[in-house]
């Protein structure tokens, strides 16, 4: 499922974001590839410790928590660092899959990539290309959001980054393990869920209310890993 969250970052956020992330030092993204991915890739992105973005990705987690469209439709278990990168001068990241499992640097820790996310932070109109284009089974999608929207896509897709020929496009991308791996299931439940909502809403009282929200929790406790 693809899914996008409108506003994530507030207008004044996205502003606060650009000002600090332009004042940074930039290095060639390639050195975060795979080998296979190396040679397609084409970026910028800021070091994992520069803490400008230690503090902006930390921003981003604490905003996670509180967004529930994520939290329904990722049903997130883990969340690798948010990172950032810049793409400008013809810059473009070719066709690939993202790695199944990625290291939090400086920990042990790591995180099988289930769902893969991309907050953008450039005004569309300020740069020319840019789209990232993701294939699933029903066939190439193209997507160039507005600063401030995030979009979430199966870690399992293909896809590839436009050339920017125009203009600077900067975004944050990181990762998410979910409690529901399968990218069917977790589709299912996201669906199950927001009709629970809105039943919830418009007949509160209702007894097949209660049954069909007892049926999403048992549900997720069958398709679950902790
Ligand atoms: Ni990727």
């Amino acid at each position: 499922m693809m899914l996008q969250i409108p506003a994530f970052l507030s207008f004044e956020q996205v502003r606060q974001f650009n000002e600090a992330l332009h004042a940074q030092s930039w290095e060639d993204g390639r050195q975060t590839a795979g080998h296979l991915a190396v040679g397609v890739k084409r970026n910028l992105q800021l070091a994992h410790d520069n803490p400008v973005a230690t503090q902006l990705g930390d921003f981003i987690l604490q905003a996670l928590g509180k967004t529930p469209l994520f939290l329904s439709a990722a049903l997130p278990l883990k969340v690798v660092p948010p990172m950032f990168n810049r793409y400008e001068g013809g810059g473009t990241y070719g066709d690939h899959v993202d790695s199944a499992i990625r290291s939090v640097p400086g920990t042990p820790h790591r995180v099988r990539t289930d769902i893969s996310a991309t907050l953008f932070l450039s005004d569309p109109d300020s740069y020319e290309g840019g789209e990232l284009v993701v294939n699933d089974t029903y066939g190439e999608h193209a997507v160039k959001l507005a600063a401030g929207d995030m979009v979430l896509y199966p870690g399992t897709s293909l896809h590839h980054v436009r050339p920017v020929t125009k203009g600077t496009r900067l975004a944050a991308f990181f990762w998410v393990q979910s409690l529901v791996r399968d990218d069917t299931q977790r589709t299912i439940l996201y669906e199950m869920d927001t009709a629970i909502q809105q039943l919830t809403r418009e007949q509160p009282e209702s007894s097949a209310t209660l049954k069909l929200s007892g049926v999403y929790h048992n549900l997720l406790r069958q398709w679950s890993d902790t």
